[in-house]
């Protein structure tokens, strides 16, 4: 599959079917992750992967209640080892390169035919606790995966007329 047919034929995914996911392909998203670049190639990530039902749930609880979230056979959490590191143009370096690594993964998660859904709805105290990530390690996005229920609905987009313009902002 090439990039951009994965990028046109991802969707958010939120019904999973009762399966387990191969330890090879979960071991290919986390490869996606791993050579995804960062600033200064400080790759400041890691990556948690759960299987445990009793967790996941917690995590869904954590996450408005987003039931789906528990019901996938995998919940992935992608973390940022340090928070504190601002890049020139003022922008906050973890939040940036968490954000670039889980986005490749669960694009490399559609091409070996598996679903996801970024979800930012959560509460990070309750998943820090949860997981037991560290005081200054952040949370940056959690995501379901597994293999794929129902059909996932087409959401629109913008024109590319939209949000785009030439030279300057316009
Ligand atoms: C930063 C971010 C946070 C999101 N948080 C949630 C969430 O908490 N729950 C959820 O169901 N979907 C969440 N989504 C998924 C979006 O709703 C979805 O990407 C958008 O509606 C477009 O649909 P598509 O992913 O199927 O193309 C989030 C997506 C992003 C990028």
């Amino acid at each position: 599959m090439d990039v951009f047919a994965a990028i046109k034929g991802r969707r958010s995914v939120r019904s999973y079917k009762d399966l387990e996911v191969e330890s090879d392909k979960i071991e290919k998203i986390l490869e996606a992750g791993r050579l995804s670049p960062s600033a200064n190639n400080r790759q400041e990530w890691k990556f948690i992967i759960v299987k445990d039902a009793e967790t996941k749930k917690k995590l869904g609880r954590a996450a408005m209640n987003q039931s789906f979230i528990g019901q996938a056979p995998v919940v992935l959490a992608a973390c940022a080892t340090e928070s504190k590191a601002v890049m020139l143009c003022g922008h906050p370096t973890y939040a940036v390169d968490v954000s670039i690594a889980f986005a490749y993964m669960l694009l490399e998660a559609y091409e070996l035919g598996l679903g996801t859904c970024w979800i930012g709805a959560f509460k990070e105290d309750e998943v820090k606790s949860i997981l037991g990530v560290p005081k200054d390690a952040r949370v940056v996005a959690l995501s379901p995966l597994g293999y794929p229920g129902t059909h996932a609905v087409l959401r629109p987009r913008k024109s590319l007329d939209e949000i785009t313009c030439f030279e300057v902002y316009r």
